[in-house]
Parts: structure tokens; C-alpha cells; sequence
């Protein structure tokens, strides 16, 4: 009997590990694709891929509200109009070494019952790390381009995309009459280090590899702005390779070629695990030579038809595999360590280093998370080390030459004063981190509050980068949130200083008023609480709705037993210690009169109660005779996801469901280029989404 419940209690812990695992996925899928500024390595991002993948092999039957595998990117970005793809966009699977491979073959020679010594050639290609992209040409015409978005619906680019170069607005040679070219929008290395040089020089923030250059780059909203940018493309695939009429990967290539495209070179057909492990070699010893980084290499069964037979498992498919290149590293100094602080006063030593190019990319800093860290590699200014990266945005020590140490050198000394306001640093009893106690008071911890408060997940403030905020700070007129409401009175002073004028100033004073009034949820979350960010802000200001009751429970949940307190912590996803920080948050004097002073200025609107549906906005047109729908019952299954059912093709359809013989609305929607979905897609589409 006890062994019994032993085994169940494993059971739900290793149950809500996964759970874990898949809520941090989450976050850095947003933040990586939403956002365009990930805060982890890809290899640490690999590395929570691989755990949960391992787990989740043992409970497949877990129900997650976010499953990794089955969700890709980011959902589109506001601003952009929604293109459904035709053919879903899907990612790749990844191999780390030559085991790895291995595996891939075996699985994929047993599920297309090819021999062990059958052949099974691929196309072995370069794997660039940009932004993977949809073109859709019609008559050779290029009529839309679309990113990934969650793999179903991207976000229609098409204004942007036509500014590059490498991108042909017509197909030459000989095309099917529609055609969807996949592949990749990115950036030189070349390019990429004199892009961020000239933002340096303008005082903008700088890019941190060129893949987020690309990504940030194409997402403009002005395609004026991404016409500026040296943004290039390569296409590696066809969706409907079946209407090109040809029979391997390599004579597709060749077609892309002839159409007008830059293919990813250089490419090569092998067979075999020895052979692309050979090109592997090669191809990592040779990368620094390529105008462009590459993360890895792909490799394709060359066979169009076994392909196909293959097919998709979750979010991949079955006959292409991503072989990953470990980190690229380089060998530099330690010019000395800083320690930041942080918005909930958590202090972050960072080392200063000599710039170093590490596989195209200079780099200057790295970080060195928290003083148990330093002590463990016994880092010292001063010091040799290696450092790595792997597209990675922040650069880590891997190791210290411990020969090369000058004979003076001294251990880090971790600093018991914050640097910035001089208050005690504190360390919570278990925890690695340690934190500046100076709160509010800290002119760090409130810049970086302020940050957050306007970044783009929370409010959204267009125009208030860090170095005007700074600048706000400096002059008196920002101290917290609420003053940033209040700038209008000091308009006249603004206009007149330096790098801000008359226009720049209207021009934010109209994106602050255009926030005066925020969801719930935004509002919560731009608190900046510590622990609470987008997801769990969602949680609460759903379970709570308002805010006068959200902050009278928040206040009675400070209490412990209390009803409050225990309804607090019975929010599915809300455990102890979010809840401590929550009540915590609210005792404080300094941050209830904040909030005071805030609502004075906006106003914070109940939120929306009513599930949203998956296609909630979208508008969607039937035509022609559907198979197994009826229309009451087509139109009922659309409004059911959220989206409006239209009657006529207009400016306004995200996309067209054609059943046989479609007309004039079919021909229309493909005239505009508004996506067309076979029945049996948006059938796929509601389900995949639902
Ligand atoms: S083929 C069905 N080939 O890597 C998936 N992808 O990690 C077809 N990528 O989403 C992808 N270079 O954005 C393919 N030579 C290449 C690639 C490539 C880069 C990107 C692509 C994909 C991601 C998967």
C-alpha cells in the first residue's frame, strides 16, 4: 500500500515537471518568436526540448494547455493582416551527433520498409537561421508572402517582402499555375555587424545576432523601413512539390534555381550515415567561410514520393532532420565584471570582455548569472577564458585558463552594496540569486520597471526605448509609471531639448494616450510583480475580472488561512510561492500608491470572460459545394472558432473555403490573393486549432 502511493505521488511530480517543462517551452517560444529578443541560448532552449520530449515519451496522455509539439511559433503579431497557409509550415526535428542520425534512419528505413542496405539518398544542405518564409506565386505572379506565424497562420508580409532583392515579384522557366515557395529570409554576417554598427552610431539598440536582425528587419510595419534593411533569401522547398513534375529534392532545387531564386549552397547528394557524416566534417570545419551562419545542416530523403509516403509526426516530418552544430567558442579576456541590477532588484554579474568575433558575431560581453557561478569556474578580471555561443544571444563562459592566470590575480570580490543605490544586498535563504534591497528607491530597479511597464508585451509604448527613458529620469519628470501619463505638462521643455523636438514629442505624447485604457491581464502583468508575467497575469485577471476586486483580494490574501489566500492559491497554475510574492506586492505602501497614482491616469478594463475562439476576428467566405459540411453546418463550425462567415470576397477575408466547382468567389479570392483552403484543410485547421 505505501509502495503504491510512493509510486503515484512520482507519478504527478514527474507529471508536473512536464507541465513545467511545458510552460517554460512557452515562454521562450514567445519570446523568441513574438518577440524577436529570446533570453537563452539555443542550446539551452535544445536542451528543454530534449527533457521534455524524454518525458513526455512516458505521458503522452497528459493533457497541457501549451504542447510544444504540437504548436510552432508565435501566434501572429497585432498589425499584421492573417494569412492561413495552404500547407501547414512545419519545423524540423533536430540531431545532435552522429548517434542521432543514425536513429533518424533507422526509424524512417522501418517506417518506409527500406532495407538496412537499401540506398536511401538525401540532399545534405546548409540549415541557415533566419525566418522562414511562404511565397505564394500565382502565374508566375508573386501574389503573397507570409511568415510562419503557428505554422497555420502566418502573418501576411507581403508589402515587406517585395523589397528583396533575392525575392523574384515574377518566375521565369516553366511553373506550375500556383505555386508556394518555402524558405528563408536572412541576413550576411557582413551585413548584419555593419547594420548594428550604424544603429551604435545612431544610439539605437543594437540587434544581438543576425538572425533576430531578420526577423526584426521583415516585421516592420512600414515596408519602408524593411526596404532599408540588407535583407536577402533562399529557397529550400516547394509545399506543392507534386504540380512541379519532378521526382528528388536535388531536381527541385534545380527548379527553384530556374524560377529566380538563390539556392542555399553548398548542397550536396549522399548516401548513407558515413557520407553525411563526411559532409558534416567538412562542412563544420569550413562554416566560417560562409558569408552567412549556419546553426547546422539539413538532411532530406532525395525522394519526392518517399517523401510524401513519410508524412509528418506532430510538428515535424518524418523525412528531414535538422544535425545541429555544437556551439561555436573562442578564446578571450576578461576586461573586468560588472554587476547589473535588474527590475526586481536581482543583481547579474556580467563580464567585460575583449571583443572577440565568435562565428561572425563580435562579441563583448558575457554572461555570468550570480555569484555562486563565479565561484564555482573561479572567474577573475583579468582571466583567460573560452566562451561559446550557438546563435546564442547571451554568450556564456564555458571555461577558465586557469595556466594563463597573472600571478597578481585575485578572486571576484561579489559586492554586499548594490552598485547603482548602495543598499544592503540580500540572499533569500536557498536561493542562487542575490538582490538589491533598496526597492523603489534604487534608480536602477525603477528604470528597469519603467522598462517594462511601456516594453512590447506589457503597455506598449512606441517611442520610449531606454535611452529617453533614462533621459525622463534624469530630468525629473519620470519617476514611476503614472508620470509617464503626465508628460504633457512638461511638452514645451521636451520639444526644446536635444534629439527630441516638436515632432517626436507629439508623436509620444499620442502613443501614451493611445494606452489610457488596458485589459486587465496587460495591466497586471506590466506591474512588473516578481514572478508574474504574461501567463499568470492572464490567470488572475481572469479568475478575479476587475481590478477593485483583484486588489481587495490580493490585499485580504496577505493573511494566511484566509479565504482569500486559499482561493488564491486554488487558481490551477498559481502555486505558493507566486502567491507570496503576489500578497507581498500588495502590503507594500510604495507600490499601492503607485497603482493609486496609475489608475488616476488609465483606465483598466474588465477582462474579456468569454472564451475567445482560435479564429476569433477572422473572416472566412464558403463557396461551391463542400463534401461533408452542409453550409448551416460550415457557417456554424467557423463561428464556433470565433471568425465571421462573409458572403462576398473583400479586401477583408483571411481566407476562402472552395468545395467543388467554386466560381467567381474562387477566382476572385485568388485575384486578391486571399488564401484558398480545400475543405478537408479547414477541417484540419479547426481541428489542429480547436
Ligand atoms: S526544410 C518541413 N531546409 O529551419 C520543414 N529548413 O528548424 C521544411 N531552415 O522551419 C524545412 N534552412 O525555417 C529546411 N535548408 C533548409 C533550412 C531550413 C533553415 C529552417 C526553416 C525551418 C527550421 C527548422
Amino acid at each position: 500500500m505505501p509502495k503504491a502511493s510512493t509510486s503515484s505521488q512520482q507519478e504527478t511530480e514527474q507529471e508536473k515537471k512536464l507541465r513545467q517543462l511545458a510552460e517554460e517551452i512557452r515562454v521562450h517560444d514567445a519570446r523568441y518568436h513574438g518577440a524577436d529578443a529570446p533570453t537563452i541560448s539555443d542550446a539551452a532552449y535544445d536542451a528543454l526540448r530534449a527533457a521534455f520530449k524524454k518525458l513526455r515519451k512516458q505521458y503522452p496522455h497528459v493533457a497541457l494547455s501549451y504542447d510544444p509539439d504540437q504548436k510552432l511559433g508565435a501566434p501572429v503579431a497585432q498589425g499584421f493582416a492573417k494569412a492561413a497557409h495552404a500547407t501547414p509550415m512545419l519545423s524540423l526535428d533536430n540531431a545532435f551527433d552522429a548517434d542521432d542520425v543514425a536513429d533518424f534512419f533507422a526509424r524512417l528505413r522501418r517506417y518506409l520498409n527500406v532495407l538496412d542496405d537499401g540506398s536511401l539518398p538525401c540532399m545534405a544542405e546548409p540549415k541557415i537561421d533566419g525566418v522562414s518564409l511562404s511565397l505564394r506565386y500565382e502565374d508566375g505572379q508573386l501574389v503573397l508572402g507570409a511568415t510562419r506565424g503557428d505554422g497555420q497562420v502566418g502573418e501576411n508580409v507581403t508589402d515587406n517582402i517585395r523589397t528583396i532583392a533575392d525575392i523574384p515579384p515574377k518566375l521565369s522557366g516553366k511553373f506550375p499555375i500556383t505555386v508556394d515557395v518555402r524558405g528563408e529570409v536572412y541576413m550576411t554576417k557582413v551585413d548584419f555587424l555593419a547594420l548594428n554598427q550604424s544603429r551604435e552610431a545612431e544610439g539605437q539598440d543594437v540587434f544581438a545576432n543576425p538572425r533576430n536582425a531578420a526577423a526584426g528587419s521583415l516585421r516592420q510595419l512600414d515596408a519602408r523601413i524593411t526596404a532599408t534593411r540588407p535583407l536577402r533569401f533562399f529557397g529550400y522547398a516547394v509545399a506543392n512539390s507534386d504540380d512541379v513534375g519532378v521526382l528528388t529534392q536535388q531536381a527541385l532545387r534545380e527548379k527553384i534555381k530556374e524560377w529566380g531564386f538563390v539556392l542555399n549552397e553548398p548542397a550536396e547528394l549522399c548516401d548513407g550515415v558515413d557520407d553525411l557524416q563526411h559532409y558534416y566534417e567538412r562542412m563544420k570545419n569550413t562554416r566560417h567561410t560562409l558569408p552567412y551562419d549556419v546553426d547546422g545542416l539539413v538532411y532530406k530523403i532525395n525522394n519526392l514520393s518517399l517523401q510524401k509516403k513519410a508524412g509528418f509526426v506532430g510538428r515535424a516530418p518524418r523525412f528531414a532532420v535538422a544535425h545541429k552544430f555544437p556551439a561555436e567558442q573562442a578564446t578571450t579576456c576578461v576586461r573586468d565584471i560588472m554587476v547589473q541590477v535588474g527590475r526586481t532588484g536581482a543583481l547579474t554579474p556580467v563580464a567585460e570582455l575583449e571583443p572577440v568575433n565568435v562565428g561572425g558575431v563580435l562579441v563583448s560581453r558575457a554572461t555570468l548569472h550570480n555569484e555562486d557561478e563565479i565561484r564555482r569556474k573561479d572567474i577573475r578580471v583579468g582571466d583567460v577564458v573560452r566562451i561559446q555561443r550557438a546563435g546564442d544571444v547571451i554568450p556564456q563562459v564555458v571555461a577558465v585558463m586557469v595556466d594563463q592566470r597573472p600571478a597578481s590575480s585575485q578572486p571576484f570580490v561579489f559586492p554586499t552594496m548594490c552598485p547603482v543605490c548602495g543598499a544592503a544586498v540580500v540572499r533569500v535563504e536557498g536561493q542562487a540569486v542575490q538582490r538589491c534591497s533598496g526597492g523603489m528607491g534604487c534608480r536602477a530597479q525603477r528604470l528597469e520597471r519603467l522598462k517594462h511597464f511601456v516594453g512590447r508585451e506589457a503597455l506598449n509604448i512606441e517611442g520610449l526605448g531606454e535611452r529617453r527613458l533614462q533621459e525622463l529620469m534624469d530630468w525629473g519628470w519620470v519617476a514611476q509609471p503614472a508620470d509617464i501619463f503626465r508628460l504633457k505638462k512638461h511638452a514645451g521643455d521636451l520639444a526644446a531639448r536635444e534629439g527630441w523636438g516638436e515632432k517626436s514629442v507629439e508623436k509620444l505624447l499620442a502613443a501614451i494616450d493611445e494606452r489610457r485604457r488596458v485589459t486587465l491581464s496587460k495591466f497586471i502583468y506590466a506591474l512588473g510583480i516578481p514572478q508574474v508575467g504574461e501567463q499568470t497575469a492572464k490567470l488572475l485577471a481572469r479568475h478575479y475580472g476587475n481590478f477593485p476586486s483583484f486588489e481587495k483580494c490580493m490585499k485580504a490574501a496577505a493573511v494566511p488561512d484566509s479565504a482569500e489566500a486559499s482561493d488564491l492559491q486554488n487558481i490551477d497554475g498559481i502555486g505558493a510561492s507566486v502567491a507570496a510574492e503576489l500578497a507581498n506586492f500588495f502590503a507594500h505602501q510604495a507600490e499601492q500608491e503607485a497603482m493609486r497614482a496609475l489608475r488616476q491616469e488609465l483606465e483598466v478594463m474588465a477582462e474579456d470572460t468569454v472564451a475567445r475562439g482560435p479564429l476569433s476576428g477572422k473572416v472566412v467566405v464558403f463557396t461551391g459545394a463542400l463534401q461533408t459540411l452542409s453550409r448551416a453546418a460550415a457557417k456554424e463550425s467557423a463561428e464556433k472558432a470565433g471568425a465571421v462567415v462573409g458572403s462576398s470576397v473583400t479586401r477583408q477575408t483571411h481566407f476562402v473555403v472552395a468545395g467543388d466547382d467554386a466560381g467567381s468567389k474562387l477566382k476572385k479570392a485568388r485575384d486578391m490573393g486571399v488564401p484558398v483552403l480545400t475543405e478537408t484543410q479547414w477541417l484540419e485547421m479547426l481541428g489542429a486549432r480547436a
